[in-house]
């Protein structure tokens, strides 16, 4: 098994794991030294495409997008969303996994669901391709984006699928917006890490897209801590660029030939 994913594995009940989200080479280079993880998210389809759901994301979008992450990582694990509808059976997942990571050369690939894609993470894994789960709400086939763990059977259901997508043999499992005394009780019951993103303290490490966490991307969401505002400092080189060339001060000789 490759050295990265042993070493994210080897973190679990020894510090947190941190993960962000890149679409290009220049924020990627950027979070890279902060980062255990790096996940390239079907989620550019609703930050940067303005898409209603990741459902219209493609193969070709994610491969595109990645390989523009690759440029700006050195260190990081690299993990590729594979997009709705690329993953319906075995075989399908299987052809386009290979096609990401063979495009892309990240580290590994993240599916959602649990039961439903059981034998299709088991196919990936048994063909050497490196497999990190999603659990609780599943953007690519939610109809609510409320927490899970609400009730007894969703609760069941979804500690099941943790069970399960351990025994398939991913090297970890994201946990989205699940309600924390389940995210504590699946935490302690696993042996892969729980990365959650609005699914408590208590995973084994957090994600957040970038666009969010530095104020770019307009979100409202509970789970989401702003942690900057870059709009903010966009707006004002752009204005101070408007003025400079309204009142000719741009470009000065220095900036020219
Ligand atoms: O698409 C994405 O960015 C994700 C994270 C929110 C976990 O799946």
């Amino acid at each position: 098994m490759q050295k990265k994913i042993l070493s994210i594995k080897s973190k679990k009940n020894k510090s947190k794991i941190v993960c962000l989200t890149a679409y290009s080479k220049n924020i990627a280079s950027i979070i890279d030294k902060h980062c255990d993880v790096v996940l390239v998210g079907d989620s550019l389809g609703s930050v940067l495409y303005n898409f209603s759901s990741t459902k219209k994301v493609t193969l070709d979008m994610m491969i595109e997008h990645s390989k523009s992450v690759r440029m700006g990582l050195k260190k990081s694990l690299m993990v590729v969303d594979m997009p709705h509808n690329t993953y319906r059976n075995s075989k399908e997942a299987l052809k386009n996994a290979k096609k990401i990571i063979s495009k892309t050369k990240c580290d590994a690939v993240k599916l959602e669901g649990g039961k439903k894609v059981f034998k299709i993470i088991k196919t990936l894994i048994k063909n050497k391709i490196q497999v990190m789960g999603h659990l609780g709400v599943l953007p690519q086939s939610a109809t609510s984006f409320k927490f899970k763990g609400k009730n007894i059977t969703e609760r069941k259901n979804i500690l099941r699928d943790s069970k399960l997508l351990e025994e398939a043999g991913v090297f970890s499992i994201v946990l989205e917006c699940v309600e924390s005394s389940l995210a504590k009780e699946i935490t302690k019951i696993v042996r892969v890490p729980t990365i959650g993103i609005g699914a408590s303290v208590y995973c084994d490490g957090q994600v957040l897209v970038t666009d969010d966490l530095i104020g770019l991307n307009e979100i409202s969401a509970r789970f989401v801590k702003k942690y900057s505002n870059i709009k903010k400092h966009i707006n004002n080189a752009a204005l101070k660029f408007k003025q400079d060339v309204t009142e000719t001060k741009f470009p000065s000789k220095k900036h020219s030939y």
